[in-house]
Parts: C-alpha cells; sequence; structure tokens
C-alpha cells in the first residue's frame, strides 16, 4: 500500500473535475483499510475520504486530507434454498459488471439496476434506484468497518434505514463506516418488474415476446443510454437532484396552471413530482454556461462539458434550485455528494 501526495482527482469523479487529493491511496484489504485510518494518527487532523467509483460526488475544491480508494475485489454465493441465492460482493467491484455476473449466473433481482456507474460500497449509501427498482428490495445484509470502534460489524436491512435515495449511512453514521461488502438476496425464479412503462415499450421493440432477466437488462441499458449522457464522454454524475416529495393539495393545485406536471403517488397524502420536468419548465434545459450545463436530453443532469470548476457546477445547481422554488414554490434537494 503506497501513499502518493497531490494526486489529481480527475481520473476518479465521473463529474471529471480537475482538483487534487493532499494524500491518495487505495486499499485491496480490510487490514489496509485499517492501517489507512492510523495514518494521520498522530495529528489526527486530516479527515478521509473513501472513494468509489466518484459517480455521486462533487469535488468544489482540493480535498486536503487523504482520498482512500475502495479496491476490495471478490464474489462469493454464500448460502442458498429453495427461494434464494444468498451473493456476497466486496465493496470494490464494479456494479454493473455484478449485475452482469448475476445475470450469467441466473441470480434474478438486479437486472432493472443494470448500467448504474459506480461500486457495490457506495450502492447501500443511497439506496440506489432505477426502473422501479431499489436495492433493498434485494438487500440481505451489510458488513462495515467502524472506524471509531474499528472493528467490522454487519447491519442489516432494517439496521440501514432505507429510503429513497437515504440510508443511515448519509445521516446518523454519516463518515463513521466503511462499507466492505453487501450481501443481496436474489431469486432463484425471477420476478419481472416491468412496472415501468418504458421498459415495456422498449421489449417491444427488441421484439421479446417472453421478458427475461437478460432482456430486461438489455432494455434498460438501451434506455439508459438513449437519454443519460455517458460519463466518459461528458461529465456528469446523473441525477443531480432528487425527486421531490410534495402534498396531493399542492399538487392539485399547480395542476391547474400547470397541466402537463409529472407526478407519481406516493400514498393517500403525497406526490412524487419528476424535478427533470420542472427544471426543463424553468427553461434549463441545454443551458450552458462555460463549460458547466444542463444536460439537453435530461434536464435532471448537470454535465460538465470539458474544464468547469466543481463552483461552476454548483453555482448553476443553486440558481437552478432558485428558479423551481420561485416558478413552482418547491424546494429541490441535491442528490449528489457535494466535497
Ligand atoms: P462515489 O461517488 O465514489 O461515492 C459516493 C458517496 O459514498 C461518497 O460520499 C463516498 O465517500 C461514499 N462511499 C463510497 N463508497 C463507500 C463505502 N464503501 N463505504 C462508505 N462510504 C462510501 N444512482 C441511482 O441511484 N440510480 C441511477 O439510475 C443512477 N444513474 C446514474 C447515471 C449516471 C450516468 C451517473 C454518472 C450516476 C448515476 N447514479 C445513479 C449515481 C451513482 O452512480 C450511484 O450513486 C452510485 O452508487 C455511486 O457509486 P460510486 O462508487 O461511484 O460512489
Ligand atoms: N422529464 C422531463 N424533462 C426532462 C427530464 C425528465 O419532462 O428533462 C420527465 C420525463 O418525461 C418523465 C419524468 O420526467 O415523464 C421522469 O423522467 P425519467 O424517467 O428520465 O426519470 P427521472 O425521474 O428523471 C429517475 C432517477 C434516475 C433513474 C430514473 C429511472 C431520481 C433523482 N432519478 O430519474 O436515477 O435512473 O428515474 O428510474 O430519482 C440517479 O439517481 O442518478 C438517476 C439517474
Amino acid at each position: 500500500m503506497q501513499i502518493q501526495e497531490n494526486i489529481s482527482l480527475k481520473p476518479y469523479n465521473t463529474f471529471a473535475i480537475d482538483v487534487t487529493a493532499k494524500y491518495f491511496s487505495s486499499f485491496t484489504s480490510t487490514d489496509e483499510l485499517a492501517e489507512l485510518f492510523l495514518f494521520d494518527e498522530a495529528k489526527r487532523t486530516l479527515p478521509v475520504l473513501i472513494l468509489g467509483g466518484g459517480s455521486n460526488i462533487l469535488f468544489t475544491q482540493n480535498y486536503n486530507g487523504l482520498v482512500a480508494k475502495n479496491e476490495l475485489k471478490g464474489i462469493t454465493l454464500i448460502k442458498e434454498n429453495a427461494e434464494h441465492n444468498y451473493v456476497k460482493c466486496a465493496a470494490g467491484e464494479n456494479w454493473h459488471a455484478f449485475v452482469m455476473h448475476c445475470i450469467d449466473n441466473n441470480y434474478a433481482g438486479l437486472e432493472n439496476l443494470s448500467l448504474i456507474p459506480g461500486n457495490v460500497g457506495a450502492s447501500p449509501m443511497q439506496n440506489i434506484g432505477a426502473y422501479g427498482v431499489e436495492i433493498k428490495d434485494v438487500f440481505y445484509e451489510l458488513e462495515a468497518w467502524d472506524t471509531k470502534d474499528r472493528k467490522l460489524v454487519n447491519f442489516s436491512k432494517s439496521d440501514c434505514e432505507f429510503g429513497y435515495r437515504e440510508s443511515v449511512f448519509k445521516h446518523k453514521y454519516k463518515s463513521r463506516f466503511v462499507i466492505t461488502s453487501v450481501t443481496f438476496q436474489l431469486n432463484k425464479k425471477p420476478v419481472f418488474n416491468t412496472s415501468y412503462g418504458a421498459i415495456q415499450e422498449e421489449l417491444q421493440k427488441m421484439q421479446v415476446a417472453e421478458p427475461s432477466i437478460k432482456a430486461i437488462s438489455q432494455a434498460v441499458i438501451n434506455i439508459r443510454q438513449s437519454k443519460l449522457p455517458d460519463p466518459k464522454v461528458i461529465g456528469n454524475a446523473g441525477s443531480f437532484f432528487k425527486n421531490p416529495t410534495i402534498k396531493n393539495a399542492q399538487f392539485e393545485q399547480l395542476k391547474t396552471s400547470f397541466p402537463g406536471i409529472v407526478g407519481y403517488t406516493v400514498n393517500s397524502e403525497q406526490v412524487k413530482v419528476a424535478a427533470g420536468w420542472l427544471i426543463e419548465h424553468c427553461n434549463w434545459k441545454s443551458y450552458r454556461k462555460g463549460d458547466a450545463g444542463c444536460h439537453a436530453k435530461q434536464a435532471l443532469v448537470l454535465v460538465n462539458y470539458d474544464n468547469a470548476k466543481g463552483d461552476e457546477i454548483l453555482t448553476l445547481s443553486t440558481e437552478i434550485m432558485n428558479s423551481v422554488e420561485k416558478k413552482f414554490g418547491i424546494i429541490l434537494e441535491r442528490e449528489v455528494n457535494i466535497i
């Protein structure tokens, strides 16, 4: 394990923001991880940032601490019963490669979550979700290293307090635990989730008569590639904001002025509103100032066309939030972690 100094983080974040880390190292075992947390023991002043694929992060300044890149590897089928396979995946595995591994082995349940960038270890952080599925639907348990008590601990599903793009690791336990592996409970007999209209349309386009986990995965990949920018081409971190939840009465009121507004029923009292629609209707879609912009095919995605600074993207996000609040009376919340 080698600790490097003044390393550019540009290759390590999908926004491609060019900041430096004062110290940088990767870890391939929990022993190395434990060692890294002793790195600054004498001074105890430097923070440590655990980095996966850097696909949900916006760096707004140089990182005056140690960036520790997770390289824990390994996928194991730990147990099975008549209905389920329990698959344990090390946190440093690439998420999409893991999903493909599961599909190849007929472990069903992750197919709707194909092509999400990043690593397995970050997936519980915000309970990643797409096309009608969230990881909480297939989550069994995780193992994490406690930076305070310096030992490995297990978290069950209820311990994680999953919500929409939420978990205990973003709040009560922010920065305390390093997730080292995640175990998923995957189905032997697939339960297809094609509730998201676009999947059904895409399956028809693909002329798939009988759905399979592989076909659903391919449909999701096709849909995602048609509207989400590839970070290798244009820097971005996916949806920059969460879809806001508002009261039914406010939604009904908004519909009288904006009949096209898009919302989904959450429960008898609340509606989740499509933030992309709100942002588009504040005329931000395709906006560009310098190298910071709002994607032309998906207004919820902010982009770095080339050399934007993190604070230019952050300023743009604040302007968008202000305009959405002014026009619709809705306060957007950022999904991306601002560092
Ligand atoms: P990073 O960006 O490296 O880290 C994110 C946060 O988690 C940071 O605070 C980091 O310190 C912390 N962290 C990372 N690993 C660990 C660990 N092992 N232990 C403790 N803390 C850790 N998200 C969705 O939910 N649904 C989508 O459909 C989706 N689509 C996307 C599309 C694109 C094009 C892009 C660029 C992003 C998309 N995202 C989506 C967001 C992102 O891919 C996910 O949030 C992903 O899980 C982030 O993983 P990462 O390894 O890149 O995390
Ligand atoms: N819309 C617009 N204009 C836009 C963008 C979207 O009107 O510019 C409308 C669409 O027409 C559609 C609705 O908004 O009616 C929803 O759009 P879409 O299906 O693209 O999904 P989203 O709500 O924008 C969410 C997630 C994505 C996830 C997709 C698919 C959040 C914050 N985002 O996006 O997750 O992949 O659904 O399930 O919940 C991410 O978290 O990074 C992410 C990409």
